[in-house]
């Protein structure tokens, strides 16, 4: 029987990481809600546990493509007991998953044209490398999805890479792999997402091996990894309404704020509507 005095090994902008043994490590992803790569103040309630099932969720859907670091067998024992010994932790924030030796690399794919995208389009002409026709509208759906990984900065901002360079870092067969399951993984969840009303505008990836098997890790197509859009209001050539953390950014647009630590408070309305946010991506995905 594990005892419920877990050694924390790491924090994360949003996970705390315990030493559950040898071979596995308990996830808990907090309330914590970060922007800009800055952690804020204010918790979003029950966001955790929503992170959490939605990851398993995805993870058990993908398990055809890969697998992935959820560890064997029933622990929602041990998450009860652990969520009880901690401070304002409900059991759907605590999730049990194998250690993996994580690759270096954010595996990012981008289905439509926003975000630092759409900045680099306009200055360049290209996203990431990827050279892309003329007269794209902001928001506009690329006509295939574009692979533009980044490396993992161990603080600060994570920095682009092209192809060449990822494969400098985990080596050509690995870069390979990762770039076409990443772009197989984001093609079925968006066709899944879509048909229940969501556009998946792009979304972060991270694997590691575990005994010398790929394995999807982290997140998987979450609020927090991934911009998701209405589709019934969807319409290119403007700025889209999100269900997700953008309402959390947009109000962050609105302050003086220069996005350095510490960040502010956000107001009662912006938790609650982020909050619903969360809640209402999940129904729809899950439900
Ligand atoms: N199965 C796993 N084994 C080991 N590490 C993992 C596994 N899955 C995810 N991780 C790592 O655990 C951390 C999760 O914490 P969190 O999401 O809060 O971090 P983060 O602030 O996003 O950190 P980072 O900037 O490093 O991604 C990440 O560094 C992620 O790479
Ligand atoms: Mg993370």
């Amino acid at each position: 029987m594990q005892t419920l005095d877990l050694k924390l090994i790491g924090r994360g902008k949003v996970r705390d990481i315990y030493e559950y043994d040898a071979r596995h490590l308990v996830f808990v992803t907090s309330n914590r809600v970060s922007a800009f790569d800055v952690v804020l103040p204010t918790p979003i309630p029950n966001k955790g546990a929503t992170l959490n099932s939605l990851t398993r969720f995805w993870m058990n859907k993908f398990t055809p493509l890969c697998g992935n670091h959820i560890a064997d067998g029933d622990h929602s024992g041990f998450a009860r007991e652990f969520a009880a010994s901690l401070s304002a932790t409900e059991p759907g924030q605590v999730e049990v998953v194998k250690r993996a030796e994580m690759l270096q690399v954010e595996c990012v794919v981008r289905g439509f044209i926003t975000g630092s995208g759409w900045k680099d389009y306009k200055k360049s002409g290209s996203v990431c490398g990827h050279r892309l026709p003329e007269g794209l509208e902001h928001c506009a759906q690329f006509p295939e999805p574009l692979f533009t990984p980044a490396t993992k900065a161990e603080t600060g901002h994570d920095e682009n890479i092209d192809f060449a360079r990822m494969c400098d870092i985990v080596g050509l067969e690995m870069g390979t792999k990762l770039r076409d399951l990443s772009l197989e993984i984001y093609s079925k969840g968006r066709d899944f997402a879509r048909e229940r009303g969501i556009l998946i505008a792009d979304t972060k990836f991270e694997f590691g091996v575990i005994d010398g098997e790929l394995c999807l890790c982290d997140e998987v197509l979450t609020p927090d990894s991934s911009r998701f859009w209405p589709a019934d209001e969807y319409q290119p050539g403007r700025d889209q309404r999100s269900f997700d953390k953008q309402i959390v950014r947009n109000y962050l647009e609105t302050l003086a704020w220069d996005k350095t630590p510490p960040g502010p408070e956000l107001p009662q309305e912006i938790v609650q509507k982020t909050a619903a946010a969360y809640k209402e991506i999940s129904d729809k995905l899950t439900v």
